[in-house]
């Protein structure tokens, strides 16, 4: 009798140690990015660990590389590891749905992060309104060149802004082509927003054109970089311009340099906070009704999306844009001198 005694006190001392350790346990949340390709996914990282770090959040991050199955294979072990939420930045915005679905099954619930998960009922998005990044760049460069020959490339494929990007520059483009002011030499996508491929989409196009090309739009700065090695082989650089997006450093530069005429800041330190701060409300069971502002359709549901503002950054504004918010260095983006 008295053995049982000891044995139940024994256990009842053991249960409630284990109550205190999960009590005490941090929340964790997990991260899968696609690639880290783009320096931008890179600061959506850092902007994530630093949030995560206040909050004493253990952040978990899987990054996979322009693969969806090695994507959905990292989202399994971070299942496995007992996160509660999941922030799901996809490769393929289709292929990711059975990883979502893995997770709601496991009462994980999923953020779409700034690229939209198709066919699955997703609990949020957030991300930037891509739509009118897009008309941020159509507007811009049909306004420098509203008549003329143009490359309008396109991002990959399998990334659901690559299609609402392109959404946005045709509102601009299409009139004009209707109207005969613009030619299309090439309109072609960049597959997995390869630089190189973009390189190539462009000394094809200036090779079918006898390089008579007005205006590049180069859905990213990636893209971009590629578009405008392809004119510097033709002594073109600085001549024809460039669109670019993402606002990444050498973009910066060659925007001080004249190479590329804009690129578009979407300011990744606050979509990656706010994820952060949403990622733990949601693990909490809380509402984030308060921060929605919009909605955005994946074929089987209007998903509820968190979109923020971005601005076109030129020569003339990138002091204030770049530098001063903190996002670049001046030493940076005009080097030391
Ligand atoms: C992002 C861009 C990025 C591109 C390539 C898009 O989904 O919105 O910022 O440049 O993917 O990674």
């Amino acid at each position: 009798m008295k053995k049982w005694i000891a044995f139940l006190a024994v256990a009842v001392v053991l249960t409630s140690l284990c109550g205190l350790a999960r009590a005490g346990e941090r929340l964790k949340i997990g991260l899968a990015l696609p690639t880290q390709q783009e320096e931008r996914w890179v600061r959506d990282m850092y902007a994530m660990q630093g949030e995560a770090e206040k909050h004493n959040v253990d952040l978990r991050v899987a990054i996979a590389r322009n693969d969806q199955s090695q994507q959905n294979n990292q989202i399994d072990q971070l299942l496995s590891q007992g996160i509660k939420v999941l922030i799901l930045a996809p490769h393929d915005g289709e292929g990711a749905a059975v990883a979502v679905n893995k997770a709601h099954e496991d009462g994980v619930k999923v953020i779409a992060y700034d690229r939209l998960i198709m066919g699955t009922d997703v609990d949020v998005y957030m991300s930037f309104d891509n739509v009118r990044v897009g008309e941020l760049m159509g507007e811009w460069i049909t306004k420098r060149v509203p008549k003329g020959d143009y490359i309008p490339m396109s991002g990959a494929p399998t990334d659901n802004n690559a299609k609402l990007f392109k959404q946005g520059h045709m509102v601009y483009i299409q009139p004009l082509i209707d109207k005969g002011d613009i030619k299309v030499i090439l309109d072609q996508p960049v597959i997995d927003w390869q630089p190189a491929n973009a390189q190539k989409i462009v000394e094809n196009a200036l090779t079918l054109a006898n390089n008579k090309v007005d205006a590049i739009l180069a859905p990213n700065d990636g893209t971009a970089s590629g578009a405008i090695s392809a004119l510097a082989a033709q002594g073109l650089a600085g001549k024809v311009p460039v669109t670019g997006m993402d606002a990444e450093l050498s973009a910066a530069q060659r925007v001080v340099q004249g190479t590329q005429s804009i690129t578009v800041l979407k300011d990744t330190r606050k979509l990656g906070e706010e994820a952060i701060r949403l990622a733990i409300r949601m693990a909490r069971g809380q509402s984030i009704d308060d921060a929605i502002n919009g909605s955005v359709d994946n074929g089987v549901q209007q998903t509820p999306s968190v979109l923020l503002d971005a601005e076109v950054v030129d020569k003339d504004n990138i002091d204030r844009i770049l530098i001063d918010s903190g996002y670049l260095t001046r030493e940076q983006v005009y080097g030391s001198n």
